[in-house]
């Protein structure tokens, strides 16, 4: 089956044309007009002025996909419904319904979420089940266990910021850019090898609050009993760090590693915690801060040294921060079952939670 993802629910107009055959996904095209050039400026994004984009780009980036992927009509449709900003959901919504009616083709309705953790099963037939995933987006920070394809159970999530929202929050409030998560991840980098300041202890997963010289955040919740996480006292803490260091200016990269360090430590503990207390088979990443290469290296070592027997499955780069792959690829898995929708019945549902 030939499935054409669509996606808008926020900042990024995508469409890919993925192929499914049994447990296997292939991408034959992905084509993403990101709209992040354009809320730069801004230090985030306009719903109004995102929506507006999305109309002027969506038909050009279905045909760019249909063209790369060289067919002329998918067999199946699928489409985010939700979450994200309701303007920018009903564009890709409204030409789904269109596309569906106009060509007679069966329409999957695609949770956003679900789809960033369907990125994992592309060109990956071997996911075994019980899953635990770890979602970190901008929109939201949460474990979820997954006992088969479509069967979820959220079991802790954030009770403020999500992971990335923090990211690009204390990127705003250094004034480096946005969006913050890859900002901070290669002003980090910097960290490690062009500065005098010294590492007072080793960064390994569990320091406490111990960064590169002189320099300490807090790892909010990390020893909660629960698998629950906050992230906005860190970047408020960060924010008074700050404020009583007056050369902060020169130690943005410092500030810059520790922050990702204490987001890292957090994530971690927590999600070997939720595993080894549900012992899954598996742990997957999902979402936009799983692009970042510490959080993926640094599960990886965690993972092969105190759960040796389980898989972690992360998704290829590309796929990781909003596409229509993951759409394409979840919503193949979804219309396997025939859990269709019909086409005079689909909405938007900002706050669509995972089910
Ligand atoms: O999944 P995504 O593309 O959009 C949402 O569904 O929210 O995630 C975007 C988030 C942003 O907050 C961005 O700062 C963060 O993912 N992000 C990263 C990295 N790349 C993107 N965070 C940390 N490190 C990165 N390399
Ligand atoms: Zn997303």
């Amino acid at each position: 089956m030939k499935i054409l993802g669509i996606e808008t629910s926020c900042d990024e107009t995508a469409a890919s044309v993925a192929e499914g055959k049994g447990e296997k996904v292939t991408i034959l095209s992905n084509i993403i007009a990101s709209q992040i050039g354009i809320f730069k400026k801004y230090g985030g994004v306009i719903p109004e002025v995102a929506a507006r984009e999305h109309v002027l780009k969506i038909l050009p980036v279905i045909n760019e996909a249909l063209a790369k992927a060289k067919i002329k009509r998918p067999d199946a449709l699928a489409v985010t419904i939700g979450p994200g900003l309701v303007t920018s959901l009903m564009v890709g919504v409204e030409t789904a319904k269109t596309l569906a009616y106009a060509w007679k083709l069966p329409l999957v309705a695609v949770n956003h979420i679900e789809g960033h953790i369907y990125a994992n099963f592309i060109n990956n037939p071997n996911i075994k089940f019980p899953a635990l995933i770890l979602t970190v987006s901008g929109g939201h920070t949460q474990l979820v266990l997954m006992k088969a394809h479509g069967k979820y159970k959220t079991i802790g999530e954030t009770r403020d910021d999500a992971a990335g929202e923090a990211f690009d929050k204390a990127a705003q409030i250094m004034g480096v850019g946005y969006p913050g998560g890859p900002i901070i991840a290669k002003l980090a980098e910097k960290a490690k090898t062009t500065t005098p300041i010294k590492f007072t202890k080793p960064q390994t997963a569990l320091t406490h609050g111990r960064g590169p010289g002189d320099i300490h955040l807090p790892r909010p919740m990390i020893d909660s009993p629960n698998f629950e996480f906050s992230f906005s006292g860190l970047k408020t803490a960060l924010l008074y760090q700050i404020k009583k260091d007056p050369d902060w200016k020169n130690k943005i990269p410092e500030y810059c590693h520790e922050f990702q360090q204490a987001t890292v430590d957090v994530l971690i503990h927590k999600t070997l915690k939720a595993a080894k207390a549900n012992q899954t088979k598996t742990i997957m990443l999902a979402g936009g801060v799983s692009a970042n290469i510490e959080l993926r290296k640094q599960m990886g070592e965690a993972i092969k040294k105190q759960l040796p027997q389980t898989k972690l499955h992360i998704p290829e780069l590309k796929y990781t921060t909003d596409n229509a792959a993951m759409i394409a690829s979840a919503g193949y898995f979804r219309a396997k079952r025939k859990a269709y929708t019909r086409f005079d019945k689909i909405k938007t549902e900002p706050n669509l939670p995972l089910k």
